[in-house]
């Protein structure tokens, strides 16, 4: 894909730098702009990486440049970048709920644009990126896009209308399965398992199910129906959950989720 450069290397923009360094980016291929000085020096210090210090700078050295700061400093940043952006440049945008319309206008001039939203498990490389592309962008870009970025995890596109929908499924999600798993955590404490015990058989629970799923390429539902034996205890525990309405509440909470989503949104 040519050159990267990074604005913003705070939590997401360093997880991009350090997961691009350890695919096959080369150093001099990537650099990046901080406002916050002792951070710069220390990305520039801990990964080798140049600092550039004039956006328009850091505009011209690179073929991607990939906008992570907060959404509330786009009215700021964005004009720079756009000033210096031609057409063979395309700007990759993480910042949540700013939409590409909304990008065309801060930055008041046609660009080639791309938004992507990371969650938080880009972190270990093993995120969820949806990726909405501008009309402008050709296929094969965005496929390059794609490609490059799939050292963080699973890149998936997506209409720019269902963006909410992917920072609610893909972003927010892991809050709701990590109560899940705080609440087998503590279902094994009360029946008795002591609280370590308990995590790490919770845990490979959950390790051991998806490990199967993929490996067996099998649904979920089928998966469920293996261990639910007739008169049995999983029969018996699925039947408490349903009583609560257990799906009901997981849609729900991702339905409203998606729904703030939309009202952050510009
Ligand atoms: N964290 C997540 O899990 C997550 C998930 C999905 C999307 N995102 C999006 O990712 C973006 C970054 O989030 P974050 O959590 O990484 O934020 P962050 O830790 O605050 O990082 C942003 C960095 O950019 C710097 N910055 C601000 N203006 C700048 C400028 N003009 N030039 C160079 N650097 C500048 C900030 O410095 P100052 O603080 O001094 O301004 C800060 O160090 C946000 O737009 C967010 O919506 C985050």
């Amino acid at each position: 894909m040519g050159k990267v450069g990074i604005v913003g290397v705070g939590n997401m923009g360093e997880s991009i730098l350090k997961a691009l360094l350890k695919s096959r980016i080369k150093k001099d291929d990537l650099c990046f702009a901080e406002a916050k000085k002792e951070k710069a020096l220390s990305i520039g210090k801990t990964y080798g990486i140049r600092q550039v210090k004039k956006i328009a700078e850091l505009t011209k050295q690179s073929d991607l440049v990939v906008v992570a700061v907060k959404p509330q400093d786009a009215s700021k940043i964005l004009p720079d970048i756009a000033s210096s952006m031609d057409d063979s440049k395309i700007l990759v945008s993480i910042m949540a709920g700013i939409t590409i319309s909304n990008i065309l206008s801060l930055s008041g001039r046609p660009l080639k644009i791309v938004r992507m939203m990371p969650n938080i498990a880009v972190k270990v490389n093993q995120g969820v990126i949806g990726i909405a592309a501008g009309t402008d962008v050709a296929g094969e870009d965005v496929a390059r896009i794609k490609a490059l970025f799939s050292c963080l995890g699973l890149t998936i596109e997506l209409g720019e209308e269902l963006m909410d929908a992917e920072t609610s499924l893909g972003g927010s999600s892991p809050a709701f399965f990590l109560l899940f798993l705080e609440a087998m955590i503590d279902a094994g404490v009360k029946i008795g398992i002591p609280r370590d015990k308990s995590k790490a058989i919770s845990m490979q629970v959950i390790k051991g199910t998806v490990a199967m799923l993929e490996e067996e390429q099998i649904h979920p539902a089928l998966m469920r129906e293996m261990i639910t034996s007739p008169g049995g205890t999983t029969i018996s525990g699925l039947a408490a959950l349903e009583d609560r309405a257990f799906r009901g509440i997981v849609i729900e909470a991702i339905e409203r989720a998606c729904q703030r989503a939309r009202e952050l949104s510009l």
